[in-house]
């Protein structure tokens, strides 16, 4: 990545605002459920404090429509930070996120000290890109550094607009991403797979195309596979299907069968009547599905077809759940993926961020992938080969 890192810049008595993504899913009561994006940010705050930057945070947190809301206040983010890194963190609890009371706290931060805006999406102007409001808040700062991976395919105000106005970097959660999921992409070892999933094959299409051009295997699980099943001429009962992606997905099956890909779809579903994890179910051949059911989860016979291929290959790009893995009855695939990913020892794995990251988590193998990417729609632009706002906006290094 020929971009600016934190070791070209110098920070030493600066101002530094970082963007960093702290959209961190939250229960009823505001407590924080999952805190690795919290975590992946502390490399880059804590260089910034030992090297004698005061350092300004930002983020945003779920899709407060322009406007405060208090269940998406940064307040328990601010509480979180401190308890990692053990010295206070100023939180600028204001609806407006920027104000003159800011500005004069942002002044008063001496060398090693801490602040945290408020949720950058109670501004409206936050997902337009309004260069005033980055002006606003690149105002607070000396340089801005962009250590949000999971935002990095959004063009918004705090982590592009920004740049228009402060000398730029990335942080080290950037720069990881991007160089193991670069690697993955340009220089991987043989054989590759990639396993797709979750609901729609309309989020995955530019992925496939994408990763057609380099994979030897390519697994389909999850709803999406149900919409390839029908345009093979299968009945797939009531099962999601989005009809008017049926030519693409024969168009995609063409291709990969040109192109020698060894592309794998379920051979056997566990199947039920209604979408709810108490129900009747059962494991059914694909040619055998009745009309008044639905697939909810790879068979067991699928499982087995796709474990093998997973057993060896050297690289894995993992993005989508197998089946409806929050409902244990249907977990099973997802947890079968998940569990050979961990036992194959040679395997170079990349988890996409969002459900496949979770559904590592909650097998308990996170510790077992090589990198689990702190980004949902961002990992995925990656993997379609799109080039990231939130990373083009940064400086070159040259
Ligand atoms: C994410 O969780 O994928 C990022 O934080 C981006 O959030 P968004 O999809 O609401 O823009």
């Amino acid at each position: 990545m020929n971009k600016k890192g934190l070791r070209d810049i110098q920070v030493n008595g600066k101002k530094v605002l970082v963007r960093c993504d702290f959209n961190v899913p939250l229960d009823n009561d505001g407590n924080i459920t999952d805190d690795i994006r919290i975590k992946s940010a502390m490399p880059t705050i804590n260089h910034l404090l030992e090297h004698g930057a005061s350092v300004i945070l930002m983020s945003h947190l779920g899709r407060p429509k322009g406007e405060p809301k208090k269940q998406y206040s940064l307040a328990p983010v601010a509480r979180k930070l401190e308890e990692l890194i053990r010295k206070q963190v100023k939180f600028a609890d204001y609806d407006d996120v920027i104000n003159s009371k800011v500005y004069k706290m942002a002044g008063e931060l001496s060398s090693g000290e801490i602040m945290l805006l408020q949720n950058t999406r109670f501004r409206k102007e936050e997902k337009k890109n309004n260069l005033e409001f980055a002006e606003e808040l690149a105002s607070l700062a000396d340089i801005f550094v962009n250590d949000a991976f999971g935002t990095a395919h959004r063009a918004h105000a705090s982590n592009v607009g920004v740049c228009k106005f402060l000398p730029s970097a990335v942080g080290f959660l950037v720069e990881k991403e991007i160089e193991v999921m670069g690697k993955a992409l340009t220089s991987a070892e043989k054989p590759f797979t990639a396993i797709l999933g979750g609901a729609k094959v309309s989020d995955k299409i530019g992925v496939i195309k994408n990763l057609m051009e380099i994979a030897d295997n390519i697994i389909i699980g999850g709803g999406m596979a149900y919409t390839f099943l029908k345009a093979q001429g299968l009945n797939i009962g009531t099962s999601l299907l989005e009809a008017d992606k049926i030519d693409l997905a024969l168009e995609i099956l063409r291709e990969a069968k040109e192109r020698n890909i060894n592309f794998l779809l379920p051979i056997d579903i566990v199947i039920a009547k209604e979408f709810k994890n108490d129900t009747e179910f059962y494991t059914s051949d694909i040619n055998n599905i009745p009309d008044d059911y639905m697939g909810l989860d790879i068979g067991e016979k699928t499982r087995e077809l796709f474990t093998n291929v997973i057993s060896k290959s050297k690289t894995i790009i993992w993005n989508g759940p197998m089946g409806v893995f929050e409902m244990n009855n249907f977990a099973k695939g997802t947890n079968a993926v998940a569990k050979s990913i961990a036992d194959n020892t040679n395997v170079n794995s990349i988890i996409g961020g969002g459900d496949s990251a979770a559904a590592v988590k909650k097998a308990g193998l996170a510790d077992k992938m090589t990198h689990i990417s702190t980004g949902g729609g961002a990992s995925l632009e990656f993997f379609e080969g799109k080039s990231l706002p939130g990373i083009e906006a940064i400086d070159d290094n040259n």
